[in-house]
């Protein structure tokens, strides 16, 4: 088994959460490397749905190590509810199988207040962010006023960093934003006792893992959000504020990237996304809503209604390039079914030229036009099949035009959202 990337190919919700917890079964350690409580990785057990926003989707597996890298923004709060509500339904979520790197940033009250007050004031130009702290948290953490977990769970260095950011952050917050500064005392009180809880599972995540590769374990890396949310390769500034490309995992985890042996792509059998920025395979009116109804495109997280769209190759090919994506997991083909025609995004033009690349800027992107394949449909209720062989032509042709326009191999299919309801088209992982 290989050290393996999962992460999203488009821009997030792509079903991270089910093929983590499909191939976890086959490794020893899963490690979150970026992002923070904005994911929502949805898992789905018979009639039991687990949607996780902290804990690596790997949690869910007896024996497994789940661990929580250096790159991730932890909200203490946040992760607590998760470990209890966890507990309650039957699950281990303790010292004997989680770790969080003592390197890992925090994310504070202050950071929550930010991100909320400036996506109120901004009006037409917000991004649309999950409202968790996540900007403001990598903010602090570029500009050298983070607090890390090793603070956190140390009241004198929570006292002492706390002190030195919270004059300047809430100075920010009343006279910049026009919102409420926060009680030290408050926030020193609450977080304190967080710290005191999680303390027990602070680790130096680098030297764990590094030792158990060493030792001949296999780790998988979960990515959270997709590639198009990169902070650097991602349609900025309509972005996330790590680096969720396969990238992400050596930074985020202290592990070389000559370590990671294999990235699986995750993408939908068509195009979804959450908050504002470009998104040129944009549907609308009754087809988008039906596809929204098809797929259940409600946020995880926020609940919002997901923006949907036709499966974009050519996105998915840049995609493909920045992260070395080996093999496709798609998901959701069982959604398609009943459209009469299928689009398939092949190209862009730009004031009338096609593109050669994918766009670096948004004012092109807002502006592409979509060059389409079109495809036929077809009408079967595919929610039952198990093998490629048994899939409608049509949709076995949808399949090769995929592999053909992104150059990536698939690795799977998946039908349904719970774990059975998957095809295999070859044998990676056994
Ligand atoms: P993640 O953030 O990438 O883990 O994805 P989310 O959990 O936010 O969203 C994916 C949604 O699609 C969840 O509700 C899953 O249960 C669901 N899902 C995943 N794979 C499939 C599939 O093959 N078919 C269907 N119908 N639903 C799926
Ligand atoms: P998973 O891991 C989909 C989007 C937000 C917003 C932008 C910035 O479940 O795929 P942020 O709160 O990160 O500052 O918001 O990124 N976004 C996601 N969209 N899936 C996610 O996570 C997302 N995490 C953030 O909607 O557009
Ligand atoms: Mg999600």
């Amino acid at each position: 088994m290989p050290n393996v990337v999962v992460i999203g190919a488009q821009w997030g919700d792509e079903g991270k959460g089910r093929i983590v917890d499909l191939i976890s079964e086959k490794v020893d350690i899963i490690v979150r490397y970026q992002g923070g409580n904005n994911a929502g990785h949805t898992i789905v057990i018979g009639d039991e749905k687990i949607v996780l926003h902290h804990l690596p989707s790997g949690i869910l597996r007896e024996n497994k190590l789940s661990v929580i890298g250096n790159g991730v923004v932890v909200d203490p709060k946040v992760l607590l509810a998760e470990i209890k509500e966890l507990r309650a339904a039957g699950y281990t979520a303790d010292e004997t199988n989680l770790r969080i790197s003592d390197r890992a940033h925090v994310i504070m009250p202050y950071h929550r207040a930010i991100d909320l007050a400036r996506e109120s004031m901004n009006g037409k130009g917000r991004i649309g962010t999950t409202g968790r702290g996540i900007g403001p948290v990598y903010e602090d953490k570029a500009a050298r006023r983070g607090i890390k977990f090793a603070d956190l769970i140390d009241p004198d260095s929570l006292s002492s960093r706390l002190k030195e950011v919270l004059e300047e952050r809430n100075l920010y917050l009343t006279k910049v934003l026009g919102g409420d500064a926060l009680d030290f005392e408050e926030i020193f009180e609450e977080y304190s006792e967080y710290g005191k809880e999680l303390k027990k599972l602070s680790c130096d995540v680098s030297t764990l893992l590094n030792n158990s590769i060493s030792n001949g374990q296999n780790v998988l890396f979960e990515g959270a959000q997709g590639a198009l949310l990169d902070i650097d390769f991602g349609t900025y500034p309509y972005v996330t504020s790590s680096s969720s490309g396969s990238g992400g995992a050596s930074i985020g985890t202290g592990v070389s990237p000559t370590t990671i042996d294999t990235v699986l792509g995750i993408a939908k059998a068509y195009t979804t996304r959450v908050g504002e920025g470009p998104f040129p395979t944009e549907m609308s009116g009754e087809l988008e809503e039906k596809l929204r109804q098809a797929g259940g495109e409600f946020g995880a997280t926020t609940g919002r209604s997901r923006r949907c769209g036709w499966f974009d190759a050519f996105a998915m090919k840049y995609a493909a390039q920045i992260n070395g994506i080996s093999w496709i997991a798609l998901t959701k083909l069982d959604v398609l079914s009943g459209f009469d025609k299928i689009n398939v995004c092949v190209g862009y033009k730009y004031k009338g030229k096609e593109l050669s690349s994918f766009p670096s800027t948004n004012h092109v992107l807002q502006e592409v036009e979509p060059i389409y394949e079109e495809m036929e449909g077809w009408k079967e209720d595919i929610s039952d099949v198990k093998d490629v062989s048994d899939l409608p032509v049509q949709a076995r042709s949808y399949l090769e035009n995929l592999e053909k326009l992104t150059r990536v191999p698939i690795y799977t299919v998946s039908v349904g959202p719970s774990r059975e309801k998957i095809i295999f088209l070859h044998e990676l992982f056994s």
